[in-house]
C-alpha cells in the first residue's frame, strides 16, 4: 500500500511488464452515472464505479443538492434519484476539486434549476476555461457568471430554458454534455453538431435512462422534457487508465500483458490506432456483442513488447486520444525516429498545460524535442535518462513519467503526485504488480 498522502514517486529504471490486471472504473462514465441517476425517477445501481477523488467530488456535490447516495461497497453505488425537479439548493458553494468534467457537466444540470448555485474547485480547476460551456447555456437563456471565463461559476437558476441548435466550436464532450443536460430541462428540440466526434458516453447513457435521442454522424438531436428512469449501469475499466499500461506493455511486456474488462468505446480508443501505426502488437478480445448503439463496448486487451517507430499523428485521431497524449509522448520518446503532433491546442487547457509539462519532463530525461504552439515534435531516443520530474500536479503527467522508467538508464523521481488519486486510486500497487519498480514516498 502507498503511504497516505504520498506526494512523490521514486521509480527505479528498467523492469519488465507481464500478467493480467484490471484498472479502476471509467471516470467519464462514473460522473455521468451519478448525475443522470440523480435526475432520474427511481434508483440507479452503479457497479464498477470509480472511487477516485474526481467522482467523489461529483457525489458530494449531488449530496449537497439533496440527493441520497449510498455506497454499499467501494465500487458499488446506489443513487436515489430525485427526478427532474427534485434538486434542492446547496447552502454552500459546490467544490468540484480537480474535476473539470464535474464542473462543466454540473453547469448544465444547475442552469435550469429554480435556485442559484456557485461552483468552485482546486487551484488547477480555478484556472480552467468555463466560457465554452457558459456561452451555449447563455444562448439557451441561462444566467451564468464567470470570472473572466474561469471559476468561480455563479449560476442564477432559470427554469425556462429554450432549446438551441448549436455548432460546437471545439470537439468537447464536456460542452456537448452540458448542453444536452440543460436541454433535457429546456422547451423544444436541442440540436448539436460536433466538429469531430467527441466521446459519446452521455448520449449512450441517456438512452439507457430511457431518453430518445437521434444521432447521425456528428449531429445529435433530443426533445426537451423527457423523463429519466433509474437503471443499472455497469462501468467498465477506464481506457484512459489502461493507456499507461498499454504503453508500458509496448515498451516492456514479456511475454504479454492483458488488461481486462476495458471500455473500448471507439470515441476513446484513438491511442490503440496511434500505437499500432507505430508498430505495436495490440489485440482485442471483445466481451460485449456489437449492435446495441447505447451499450458501452468492453474488451480484454493484450499487448506485447514491440519495436516502436515514430509517426506523424493525424489530427483526426486527436479528439479520440486527447487524454492519452502524456503517455503517448513517452511512447514517442522511446520509439525510433521522429514523432510530430500538431493541432492539439486543447492539451494546453487540461489539468495542466500538458504540452509544456511534457516538454519540461522530456528535457529532464534528455529527449530531443521541440515545443510547438499546438503540439510537440519528438526525436525518439530509444533509451531515456533519469532525473526529477515536476508533474505540475497533473495525474496523467505523473503516471506517464512512471511508465518512462521502463526505458530509463537511471531512477526517475516524480513530484506532486497526490492527484493521481483523482482518476487512478491504487496506481502504485497496480503498477508494481505489473512490474514497474515504483514506490510512493
Ligand atoms: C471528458 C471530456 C474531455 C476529456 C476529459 C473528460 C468527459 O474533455 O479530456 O478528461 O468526461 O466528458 P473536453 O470535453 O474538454 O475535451
Amino acid at each position: 500500500m502507498s503511504p497516505p498522502g504520498a506526494d512523490r514517486y521514486r521509480v527505479r529504471a528498467g523492469g519488465s511488464i507481464k500478467g493480467s490486471l484490471t484498472v479502476p472504473g471509467d471516470k467519464s462514465i462514473s460522473h455521468r452515472a451519478l448525475m443522470l441517476g440523480a435526475l432520474a425517477d427511481g434508483d440507479t445501481h452503479i457497479s464498477g464505479f470509480l472511487a477516485g477523488e474526481d467522482c467523489l467530488s461529483t457525489a458530494r456535490a449531488l449530496e449537497q443538492l439533496g440527493v441520497a447516495i449510498e455506497r454499499p461497497a467501494e465500487t458499488e453505488v446506489v443513487v436515489h434519484g430525485v427526478g427532474a425537479h427534485g434538486l434542492a439548493p446547496s447552502p454552500a458553494p459546490l467544490d468540484m476539486g480537480n474535476a473539470g468534467t464535474a464542473m462543466r457537466l454540473m453547469m448544465g444540470v444547475l442552469a435550469p434549476q429554480r435556485f442559484d448555485s456557485t461552483l468552485i474547485g482546486d487551484e488547477s480547476l480555478m484556472r480552467r476555461p468555463m466560457e465554452r460551456v457558459a456561452v451555449p447555456l447563455q444562448m439557451m437563456g441561462a444566467r451564468i457568471h464567470t470570472r473572466e471565463g474561469r471559476p468561480p461559476v455563479e449560476i442564477r437558476g432559470t427554469p425556462h430554458l429554450r432549446a438551441i441548435h448549436y455548432s460546437l466550436p471545439v470537439a468537447s464532450a464536456q460542452v456537448k454534455s452540458a448542453v444536452l443536460l440543460a436541454g433535457l430541462a429546456a422547451t423544444g428540440r436541442t440540436e448539436l453538431t460536433e466538429p469531430a466526434p467527441a466521446r459519446d458516453h452521455t448520449e449512450r447513457m441517456l438512452g439507457a435512462f430511457g431518453v430518445r435521442l437521434q444521432r447521425d454522424g456528428r449531429r445529435i438531436a433530443m426533445e426537451g422534457g423527457q423523463p429519466l428512469t433509474g437503471t443499472r449501469i455497469a462501468v467498465p475499466a477506464d481506457f484512459s487508465s489502461a493507456a499507461f499500461f498499454l504503453v508500458a506493455g509496448c515498451l516492456a511486456a514479456d511475454p504479454a500483458l492483458t488488461l481486462t474488462n476495458v471500455g473500448v468505446n471507439p470515441t476513446r480508443t484513438g491511442l490503440i490506432e496511434l500505437l499500432r501505426r507505430m508498430g505495436a502488437d495490440i489485440r482485442l478480445q471483445p466481451r460485449t456483442a456489437a449492435g446495441d448503439s447505447d451499450a458501452e463496448p468492453v474488451a480484454d486487451i493484450e499487448v506485447r513488447r514491440s519495436a516502436l517507430h515514430g509517426i506523424t499523428v493525424p489530427e483526426t485521431l486527436i479528439p479520440n486520444s486527447i487524454d492519452e497524449f502524456p503517455v503517448f509522448f513517452i511512447a514517442a520518446a522511446c520509439a525510433s525516429g521522429e514523432t510530430l503532433v500538431r493541432g492539439a491546442l486543447e492539451l494546453r487547457v487540461k489539468e495542466s498545460d500538458r504540452l509544456a509539462a511534457m516538454a519540461a519532463g522530456l528535457e529532464r530525461l534528455g529527449v530531443e524535442h521541440q515545443l510547438l504552439p499546438d503540439g510537440l515534435w519528438i526525436r525518439g531516443a530509444g533509451e531515456l535518462g533519469g532525473g526529477t520530474i515536476d508533474s505540475s500536479g497533473d495525474h496523467r503527467i505523473a503516471m506517464a513519467f512512471a511508465v518512462a522508467s521502463l526505458k530509463a538508464r537511471a531512477p526517475i523521481e516524480i513530484l506532486e503526485v497526490a492527484n493521481v488519486a483523482t482518476s487512478f486510486p491504487g496506481f502504485v500497487d497496480t503498477a508494481r504488480a505489473a512490474g514497474l519498480r515504483i514506490e510512493a514516498l
